[in-house]
């Protein structure tokens, strides 16, 4: 039995998202909160012929509590996405108070539970909900992640792209750092199976990765971000989770973690000297087993990159954790 819980489940993600977890044979109940029309998503969504009963709160009468009661995964694309001509960062004022008080909710009535990320800014919205679950001594970071998945997805669909194969889904690319811009580090000379990328076309190919939320930003035109490949993105991680709690092994998900408190994750740290930082990572029965560290065996061109990532990276994660420590 897998209780699976979508806060920010009426928005362009959280709706496909839904509908990925309703269809799943995976999940037995499907949980959906929004500040809007998750009455009418969850009505839509329980006529669907899959075993997943599918219930639909808003905050009045205390929805979010019911929501959250006894959730095994929670999995957050609530806030605000991006128009043309906005970073991620912009979305900082609005979102983090989404976040920080949806963490609380999950702090107070379901904190054992498995958390996973996708409101942007990520390289600070993971700070927040460790620092809110910390205030309420609840942290267990083998149980927070960041979702930056999407970024995977891409790096393996503009990489087959490149090198003519039709099956994306072949590749594996590690794709490391945070989840804007210049944060994201695609790896791509750890690429599996190995690919020859013609040099000419190698810094192309880490820019496209690197914006490629932007791409779908200009297409929209100013009618939100990347729903339905996060939708994809976050099904596949939140999946991965939820295989986990049913005793399957091997699963690697790449992963915007807090580094210190999972096995591996000091090591990565020695490098980057940053807490949080998204890596491979190895998952067990209780959430992040061991962080891989594909660092060392970066070319000097993708230390380069981590060295430009670091800079931006270390002050989204800074600005999350002040944010927390400034409020009451
Ligand atoms: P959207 O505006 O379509 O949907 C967001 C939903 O959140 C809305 O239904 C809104 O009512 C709801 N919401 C707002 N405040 C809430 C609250 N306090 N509690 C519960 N729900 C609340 O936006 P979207 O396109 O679905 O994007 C959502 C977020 O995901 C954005 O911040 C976006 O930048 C981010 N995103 C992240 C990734 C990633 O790779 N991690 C990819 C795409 C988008
Ligand atoms: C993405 O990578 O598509 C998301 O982070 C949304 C955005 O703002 O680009």
């Amino acid at each position: 039995m897998v209780k699976a819980v979508v806060l920010g489940a009426a928005g362009g993600i959280g709706q496909p998202l839904s509908l990925l977890l309703k269809n799943s044979p995976l999940v037995s109940e499907l949980s959906l909160y929004d500040v809007v029309n998750t009455p009418g998503v969850a009505a839509d969504l329980s006529h669907i012929a899959t075993p997943a009963k599918v219930t639909g709160y808003l905050p009045a009468d205390d929805g979010l509590k019911k929501a959250l009661t006894d959730a095994d995964i929670v999995v957050i694309p609530a806030g605000i996405p991006r128009k043309p001509g906005m970073t991620r960062d912009d979305l900082f004022k609005i979102n983090a108070g989404i976040v920080k008080g949806l963490i609380q909710g999950i702090a107070e009535n379901c904190p054992r539970a498995f958390i996973l990320i996708i409101s942007n800014p990520v390289n600070s919205t993971v700070p927040i909900a460790a620092e809110v679950l910390r205030k309420n001594k609840c942290f267990d970071p083998t149980r927070l992640f960041g979702v930056t998945s999407l970024d995977v997805v891409r790096a393996q669909t503009f990489v087959s792209e490149i090198v003519g194969e039709s099956d994306p889904r072949k590749f594996t690319v590690p794709v490391v750092g945070g989840h804007s811009g210049e944060t994201i580090v695609p790896l791509l000379s750890q690429t599996q199976p190995p690919v020859t990328i013609p040099s000419d076309k190698i810094r192309g190919l880490i820019k496209r990765i690197q914006f490629g939320g932007d791409e779908v930003v200009e297409a929209k035109g100013g009618a939100g971000s990347a729903t339905l490949s996060m939708a994809f993105a976050g099904f596949r991680f939140a999946e991965s989770v939820i295989k986990i709690t049913k005793g399957e092994k091997g699963i690697v998900e790449p992963t915007f973690i807090y580094l210190a408190g999972v096995e591996g994750g000091e090591d990565v740290r020695k490098v980057t000297g940053l807490d949080f930082f998204a890596v491979p990572v190895e998952l067990g029965p209780n959430g992040a087993a061991k962080a891989r560290n594909p660092l060392e065996k970066a070319t000097a061109e993708e230390k380069e990159l981590i060295n430009v990532c670091k800079t931006g990276l270390s002050q989204n994660i800074a600005k999350g954790v002040e944010f927390v420590a400034a409020s009451a």
